[in-house]
């Protein structure tokens, strides 16, 4: 895990009860302080027995609270009123795993140990993940308190299905770090730069059908498409990613459609973008498909295959004639993977598609453009602009993409 800029820096307060999962809390603190973040643990008496607070402190490199009773000159908590102080000025508290007795006292406002008292004391969001074993989520009393919970504004992260420590099959298990961190930048990212705005975002090649069996696709892995969305859901936009990305995780915080065909995410695109802020077409769209979809698999002969292609529709087109009708969506963004003349088809792109930023993507190196981490773009604009981004992470680009969508936001006059 390498740093997150939405999350260094920030003071979280990790709360942990008593259930198994809690050793899976050790990984979620671990990544959060590696994201850059100052990790203030809580554990329940209960959380204690099942991980040592040692584990904690090792990871965070902080101290470790459980007793409310303990003043900071004594090692304990960092306040002159010691059991409210320390969530003062936390941006986010964080409680996971919460156990069914945790969510009862949370939701009934219980304040007998440091937890609830810190929980009751915070005016930072509260983000919740509950894990519990036996079916306890299921149960009306657990329903009940995690519904006063939502209502009083607390983001409960559902637990997800699967094998529970018991052996049984049901709800209850906490989700993976990963998961546990997109929520918590999806809660951060509240209120960013371009909250209130739809983007829609389209990552991973598409795959055009050839027969029953096979498909023509590109390289594209939709990383570059995936890491916008993420910048664009830190930045607190209401995202809608449309993906032909195939066996990426699921992206927390983003209504996901998931398309196949330039045909699909043709349509997809065009209906998502009827009342969308911004469109980010990183998508690697095909541009030819079988003329024909064989009924059946295409049998081998001796001969060679001949396939006859036909040009699949343009997405960026068929957008720019919408919003010359509409006005929607008030800023696009294109991008142009190009293995020669990178900056000459780029500016030719540019105006051919209409398109207000047009990134431009040398795909002839091994560390950028498809499948790996890394890229190096120039960003350019309809005044003639480019602005040249070196290798950097895929996140970082994003980031800057983003950004430069965001400051379009006073630009673009309102449609109508
Ligand atoms: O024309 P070319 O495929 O090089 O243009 C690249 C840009 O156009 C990308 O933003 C891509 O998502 C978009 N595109 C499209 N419809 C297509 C092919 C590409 O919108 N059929």
């Amino acid at each position: 895990m390498t740093e997150i800029a939405l999350v260094n820096g920030k003071r979280l307060i990790l709360g942990v009860s008593g259930s198994i999962a809690a050793y899976k809390a050790v990984d979620l603190a671990s990544k959060l302080t590696q994201a850059g973040a100052q990790v203030d643990v809580v554990m329940t008496e209960a959380a204690q027995r099942f991980v040592s607070p040692l584990s904690f402190q090792a990871v965070s490199g902080r101290p470790v609270y459980s007793d409310m009773w303990r003043a900071e000159e004594r090692g304990g908590l960092p306040s002159h009123i010691a059991h409210i102080g320390l969530a003062e000025g936390a941006n986010l508290l964080l409680i996971a795993p919460a156990t069914a007795n945790t969510l009862a006292k949370l939701a009934g406002g219980f304040a007998d140990d440091l937890l609830s008292v810190t929980a009751l004391a915070a005016s930072c969001p509260l983000v919740i993940a509950p894990a519990m074993d036996g079916g306890m989520i299921e149960h009306p009393a657990t329903r009940a308190n995690l519904e006063t919970l939502r209502q009083r504004g607390a983001h409960i992260i559902e637990p997800e299905t699967g094998r529970l420590a018991s052996g049984l099959m049901g709800s209850g298990r906490l989700p993976e770090t990963a998961t546990l961190i997109g929520h918590v930048r999806r809660v951060l990212g509240l209120g960013g730069a371009l909250s209130g705005h739809k983007l829609v975002v389209t990552a991973g090649g598409t795959r055009e059908a050839l027969d029953p069996a096979r498909a023509i696709s590109n390289r594209s892995t939709g990383k570059q498409g995936y890491a916008i969305a993420q910048a664009a859901i830190d930045a607190g936009a209401d995202v809608v990613l449309i993906t032909a990305a195939a066996d990426r995780p699921p992206l927390v915080g983003a209504t996901q459609l998931k398309v196949e065909s330039a045909e699909s995410m043709s349509a997809a695109v065009l209906t998502q973008v009827a009342d969308a802020f911004a469109l980010i077409m990183a998508a690697a769209v095909a541009d030819y498909r079988p003329r024909d979809i064989a009924a059946q698999k295409i049998k081998k002969s001796n001969s060679a295959l001949n396939l006859p292609l036909e040009r699949t529709p343009d997405i960026l087109l068929a957008v720019k004639a919408e919003r010359e009708k509409t006005g929607y969506p008030m800023v696009v963004v294109g991008f142009a993977a190009e293995s020669e003349n990178l900056m000459a088809n780029a500016r030719g792109k540019l105006r051919s598609k209409g398109v207000d930023l047009l990134v431009a993507n040398d795909i002839s190196a091994g560390d950028a453009g498809f499948a790996v981490d890394t890229n190096r773009v120039v960003v350019l604009d309809k005044d003639g602009g480019a602005h040249k981004i070196n290798l950097t992470s895929k996140a970082a680009i994003g980031a800057t993409i983003i950004e430069r969508v965001a400051s379009l936001l006073a630009c673009v006059p309102s449609p109508g």
